[in-house]
């Protein structure tokens, strides 16, 4: 049934692949005795290839198009579904006639609410094992809540004829006017998200403070990769082809709503075109395109268009923050208070963390965080990269700037001087935290002590200089994870979990892993994910997929050596015959007695056919860190130095320069991990100068939905990158220290391009994004 077969990254590798193999395993091998000793430690025995820069495994797959993504998958007798959105965002359907597209060519079906079948509601649940920001299944009722909210879907033979049919389907609508307003008031109640002392009473005696409101613009994730659900039915057991950051959320949360038996769904996704959080949870497509399926009991592909992207798959809500500092004259924070709301769908509590970082990132007596939220008609918001603290740290680390200014202090001394001992907020130790080391190597490297902090004072080539810094937090934590390795007797092996890799590098850091605890090349490490048949993995969102799956892999891989070395010592037919099992260990790939090198040990694949034995395989599993009282409090941290140029003349802002120095531990794959930093840079690049979704107050709609219309960084506002990994590995989260890397460079790149705006032009712009119109007007 699948045409899945190329999918996998280890079968297929290209010769430019296959040289760099060459070329590592080459340093596998002896140096001869006349080696010069620079050159010898070139070539020093160096199996490990953790911590290395390492290409991704699955790259040749990729740019020869043999990767098969989600909506690439064809079957026969499959047909197209295309959703109706409403064309209001508040209201109620009073008819739906489709009577003239039921009898359009090719057409199968028009489903709507009254002959869909039932599809259930999502049961809440926070333990990430089948959660969704939008529990209400598509077509519950006749109210309209947002613009684009589905109210019929059209399923045909060809995709035009679905969209011709989905066009032709009139709806009827009793119209009410859509609350969208950018001005966030509390809607719900107010929840205190963390307090210590009487942070209002530091600040109203404080004679040095600060309190404004800064805002950040809703997001759409616009990821290259179109969501989309290829929906196969056999009568009995659902085969899902989804775009998912997570094939065991996905399909624990489609099995409620579609009401079936967890061993009658399987999630399959072998590849995504990047998901930024939009694609953590299922969203209404899936469960319409299931239904479809099962209705029909024909495959169904339906693939969300760019336009539907912008109210269908969630969104990174606006956000408004009230940040209060205040500081002793020399610097020291005497109290903080952090007051943010972000809009939210009707029915839906999604909640942008602001505060996330607030409590523990600077040191202050007095502390209070609140947030709210503000219900307005726009589709259900979700995670999109960095969470509560990207928009988060665009307040507080502006705020920071803001007071530094008022200090007449370097921002840079302002951080050193409010750098905590201890997290404040949950009164624990920091496990690892090297803030100040990233100010300290990030300023050397950038040449901060150049900085002259008059406004517009610094020129280069004609042009004014600013420049600008802030800091950056994310949480350190894993899933639980399941592990399946095989070991096969020529030498390779196989490691599965239903865990997937959504662009970041996933396969290849899989392989690493397996690769160095094993002590095999990579190329010998087959990486199978994406599959819900295989041992439940984690999600692939909060950064966490590899630091959640190196514990459970370790622990298979002991488990399978176990198997190994037990055979090994029992059977007649090894030279460890007899011996005991804890008198051996594997170790470059070879068996061997402890007490002797490894190198005069037996290759694994050996050992497994002297006795017989073509795969040897363990599993093993790992919890995850959210429940249990924490002994110490982790996160990553980043600092972003950031250079504009300013041509006041003709109002021409452009993004010069940016180093970043990131704390987060081992760093697996640094090619893979410059790349998500430097990614990470060109997405706050965006957030910080161009993007925002409008919605248009009389209808309610995204106006800007598509990709000319929502501005997003192109190459050629691409500034120099310079991006520096703080390697101090802390192994309380694994074995090898690392905490990943998805999301830590977005956050506070925002904050501190917008400083170096202010140092350029005297303006301090508060909402997200920076125009060009904010620039134009009187310094502030
Ligand atoms: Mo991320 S927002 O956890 O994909």
């Amino acid at each position: 049934m699948s045409d899945n077969k190329d999918s996998n990254p280890k079968q297929k590798q290209s010769a430019d692949h296959k040289q760099s193999t060459n070329q590592k395993s080459s340093t596998d091998q002896k140096p001869p005795a006349n080696q010069q000793p620079a050159q010898t430690a070139v070539l020093e025995p160096k199996r490990t290839s953790v911590g290395h820069e390492t290409r991704r495994i699955d790259g040749p797959l990729k740019v020869t198009g043999k990767a098969v993504y989600t909506s690439d998958h064809n079957f026969p007798g499959m047909v197209y579904a295309v959703p109706v959105g409403a064309t209001i965002a508040n209201g109620k359907v009073t008819k739906i006639d489709a009577a003239e597209a039921e009898k359009m060519p090719g057409v199968h079906a028009i489903y709507h609410r009254t002959n869909i079948g039932q599809l259930f509601r999502v049961a809440p649940d926070s333990t990430f094992t089948a959660y969704t920001d939008e529990p209400r299944p598509p077509l519950e009722d006749d109210i309209i809540r947002y613009y684009g909210q589905y109210v019929a879907l059209a399923v045909a033979d060809t995709f035009e004829q679905a969209k011709a049919a989905a066009d032709a389907v009139k709806v009827t609508y009793q119209e009410e006017k859509p609350n969208v307003s950018p001005k966030l008031t509390a809607d719900d109640k107010v929840k205190v998200e963390s307090h210590r002392g009487d942070a209002q009473k530091a600040f109203d005696s404080a004679a040095i403070k600060l309190d404004e409101t800064y805002t950040t613009a809703s997001q759409t994730h616009n990821v290259i990769e179109l969501h989309a659900t290829v929906a196969v039915f056999d009568g009995t057991k659902f085969t899902m082809y989804e775009t998912t950051q997570g094939v065991v959320n996905h399909k624990n949360v489609l099995v409620q709503v579609l009401g079936v038996d967890p061993e009658n769904l399987q999630v399959i996704s072998k590849f995504l075109g990047s998901g930024f959080g939009s694609k953590i949870t299922p969203w209404s497509h899936c469960a319409l395109a299931g239904a479809a399926a099962r209705k029909l009991n024909r495959p169904v592909k339906l693939v969300v268009s760019r336009k539907m992207s912008f109210h269908a798959v969630g969104h990174r809500p606006r956000t408004q923050q009230r940040v209060r500092l205040s500081a002793q004259p020399d610097g020291k924070l005497t109290s903080i208070q952090h007051d943010y709301f972000n809009h939210t769908s009707m029915l839906d509590d999604y909640k942008e963390n602001c505060g996330e970082c607030t409590s523990y990132l600077y040191s202050t007596p007095n502390l209070r965080i609140t947030s709210a939220l503000s219900r307005r008609n726009v589709g259900t918001p979700t995670s999109m990269r960095g969470p509560g603290a990207v928009p988060g740290l665009f307040a507080t680390e502006s705020a920071m700037d803001e007071l530094a200014i008022k200090l007449k202090m370097d921002p840079v001394k302002l951080r050193i001087i409010n750098e905590p001992t201890i997290d404040e907020g949950l009164n624990l130790p920091f496990a690892s935290r090297h803030l100040i080391g990233c100010y300290k190597q990030g300023a050397d490297l950038f040449g901060w002590d150049q900085r002259d902090p008059r406004i517009g004072s610094m020129k280069k080539n004609g042009l004014t200089l600013g420049w600008g810094t802030a800091g950056a937090s994310w949480i350190a934590e894993r899933f639980p994870a399941e592990v399946a390795i095989q070991l096969n007797n020529d030498g390779t092996a196989r490691v599965s979990s239903a865990t997937q890799d959504i662009g970041t590098g996933t396969y290849t850091v899989f392989a690493q892993v397996v690769g160095d605890k094993l002590g095999i090349p990579i190329e010998k490490v087959e990486v199978v994910l994406g599959d819900t048949s295989l041992p439940a993995g984690p999600l692939s969102g909060g950064s966490m997929g590899i630091a959640s799956i190196i514990p459970a892999t370790t622990k298979a891989i002991e488990k399978a050596v176990d198997t190994l070395l037990t055979a090994a010592v029992q059977s007649p037919l090894t030279k460890f015959s007899g011996a005991k099992k804890t008198e051996l260990a594997l170790t470059n790939g070879n068996v061997h007695r402890k007490d002797q090198p490894s190198k005069e040990g037996v290759p694994f694949e050996t050992v497994m056919q002297q006795v017989n034995l073509n795969k040897i395989s363990g599993k093993a599993s790992s919890p995850g860190t959210f429940s249990g009282k924490k002994q110490s409090s982790m996160h990553s941290y980043g600092v972003h130095f950031v250079e504009v140029t300013w041509q006041e003349e003709l109002a021409r802002l452009r993004v010069s320069r940016v180093v970043t120095v990131i704390d987060a531990g081992k760093i697996m794959n640094p090619k893979t991990g410059r790349n998500q930093i430097e990614g990470a840079i060109v997405m706050g690049l965006g957030m910080a100068l161009f993007e925002g979704t409008e919605y248009e107050p009389t209808k309610g709609a995204p106006i800007n939905s598509s990709l000319a219309d929502y501005i997003l960084p192109v190459n050629a506002d691409m500034p120099k990158m310079d991006v520096h990994f703080l390697e101090v590995p802390n192994t309380e989260l694994n074995e090898y220290g690392a905490r990943g890397i998805g999301e830590i460079g977005l956050a506070g790149l925002a904050p501190a391009l917008a400083n170096a705006v202010h140092h350029a032009t005297g303006i301090r712009v508060r909402n997200l994004p920076i125009r060009i119109e904010d620039l134009m007007g009187e310094s502030t």
